[in-house]
């Protein structure tokens, strides 16, 4: 039997957001490592899968589970980590690197809502091996957007269980209230392990696109 324990937050760190409406959304969360921890305890029978087909076998219920339940874990566990703990002044590299690639931190911030106000799902700023820039992706779901080997820094959700019982229907000023609670040193470090996993010593452009 698969058995990952869910991470644990200081969901009381956090500023501007009840603990009930967090408490609330961390529990849906657990949800996600429950049905990850059963799917994952599906023994690899392929005599158990018999007639799999793309539009409706137990095959395809099974893998459309598994991707949608592991990424609710994954992006609830980067959300939770990168809104708790204060340490919430913009700075270090990846400050830097916002200002040399958007202008400025409003004009990024201003960028970043704005895709939450776009999209129902999740907001991430991410750095991707293609060209070692930062990218802000939108997706409306889980498993929907999701983009292979991009390394996630800022992590959003704009799920409406983010955010109804505490702000109605205004998602901005949710959004508004997030920001304030993003914990930078928690960004700059995912930013360094990308840095040293691709072993380069500074972020520069890929030649490719010279
Ligand atoms: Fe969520």
């Amino acid at each position: 039997m698969y058995n990952m324990k869910p991470e644990t937050f200081n969901l009381n760190s956090v500023e501007g957001i009840s603990i009930r409406q967090l408490e609330e959304h961390y529990k849906l969360y657990v949800g996600y490592v429950n049905k990850l921890n059963e799917i994952w305890s599906v023994p690899y029978m392929s005599n158990d899968f018999t007639g799999s087909n793309p539009t409706y076998s137990k095959m395809r219920s099974l893998k459309l589970g598994e991707t949608y339940a592991l990424n609710g874990v994954k992006l609830h566990e980067l959300y939770f980590e990168n809104m708790t703990n204060g340490n919430n002044n913009p700075n270090g590299v990846l400050l830097d690197a916002i200002e040399n690639q958007f202008s400025s931190y409003e004009n990024f911030i201003s960028y970043f809502t704005n895709v939450g106000l776009a999209v129902r799902g999740w907001v991430v700023l991410c750095i991707d091996p293609i060209d070692n820039r930062l990218h802000i992706i939108g997706s409306d779901l889980h498993d929907q957007g999701a983009v292979w080997l991009s390394y996630p820094i800022l992590v959003m959700d704009v799920y409406e269980h983010a955010y109804f019982m505490d702000f109605g229907t205004d998602k901005a000023k949710y959004m508004d209230t997030f920001i304030k609670n993003v914990n930078w040193d928690v960004l700059n470090e995912r930013l360094q392990r990308y840095v040293a996993s691709m072993k380069i010593m500074e972020m520069k452009e890929n030649k490719r696109y010279e």
